[in-house]
């Protein structure tokens, strides 16, 4: 993070990104600090996030933690309350939190499926409800969200986890429609990442961390083109380019980071 393995890719911007305190929100939140971005990172996990700010500001970069329920209206007013007082102002916002519940269609209690799309669909929607309006007075600036190939492509057993990743894809869209028409200097995109082995595969294959990557790797492998899952930083690498100004051009679009899976 010092200054021999910093660039400027996101200098002095000032970033949010949910669902921080683990897997691919920890990794995008360490790979932006290191592009001169401060770092705005949110999570449930109260311990784990606050961990992430001191290392990263141990290391020479900014952070602040703040604890978030994305599916919190009330929660949403706070944290964008807290950017505009402390910093002025928002650049980028990456909607990352998310949770993934699996299993036959007609196993699912509606509670689960109300609260997957809740954290999902809902938690997106709030983050660009409530980041919008600071970003627009801060003259623009990039939304990312992180959908899934689970988006775009149909897996068994995973109805629910699916539709909140379609909509969340087609909700991109249209709002990178509306920025566009309002003028207002607001790029809207949203990111599809293949497999990749995080936290959330615990509950999705019955695993653990330790046993984990091993499992994942077995299962998923042999579906991929490329012949391997993907790492927390190839999807870091994603986010971080359609957040920074090299991506100026681009709105509205799909960006797949899934060793080809999608399209065998
Ligand atoms: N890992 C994959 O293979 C994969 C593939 C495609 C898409 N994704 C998506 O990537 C995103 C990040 O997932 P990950 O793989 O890093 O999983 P992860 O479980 O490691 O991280 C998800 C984070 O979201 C947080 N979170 C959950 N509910 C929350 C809530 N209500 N409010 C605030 N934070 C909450 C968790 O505490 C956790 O820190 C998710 O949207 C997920 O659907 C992951």
């Amino acid at each position: 993070m010092n200054g021999a393995n910093m660039s400027a890719r996101l200098k002095d911007k000032i970033i949010c990104i949910t669902g921080a305190a683990s897997g691919i929100g920890r990794a995008t939140a360490l790979l932006m600090a290191r592009e001169g971005a401060l770092v705005v990172a949110t999570d449930l996990q109260a311990d784990t996030g606050a961990a992430l700010a001191g290392e990263i500001t141990q290391t020479g970069g900014r952070a602040i933690f703040l604890q978030h329920d994305v599916t919190d209206e009330d929660g949403w007013r706070e944290v964008i309350a807290i950017i505009r007082a402390r910093h002025g102002r928002l650049d980028v916002l990456v909607n990352n939190a998310g949770i993934g519940l699996s299993g036959p269609v007609v196993e699912m209690s509606l509670a689960d499926w109300r609260r997957q799309t809740a954290v999902n669909l809902d938690g997106v929607f709030l983050g660009v409800k409530h980041g919008l309006p600071l970003l627009r007075q801060s003259g623009g600036g990039s939304v990312v969200n992180v959908s899934s190939i689970a988006g775009i492509k149909a897996s068994a057993n995973a109805a629910g986890y699916c539709a909140t990743k379609a909509a969340v894809r087609q909700f991109t869209k249209a709002v990178a429609l509306e920025c566009a028409a309002a003028k207002d200097n607001v790029r809207v995109n949203s990111i599809h990442p293949g497999i990749v082995e995080t936290a959330i595969w615990d509950s999705l294959i019955g695993t653990t961390q330790g046993a984990r990557g091993t499992r994942l790797e077995a299962l998923t492998a042999p579906s991929i083109p490329l012949g391997r899952t993907g790492t927390v930083e190839e999807i870091a690498a994603g986010i971080l380019w359609l957040a920074s100004d090299e991506s100026r051009y681009v709105t509205g679009t799909e960006l797949v980071i899934d060793g080809g899976r999608s399209i065998a």
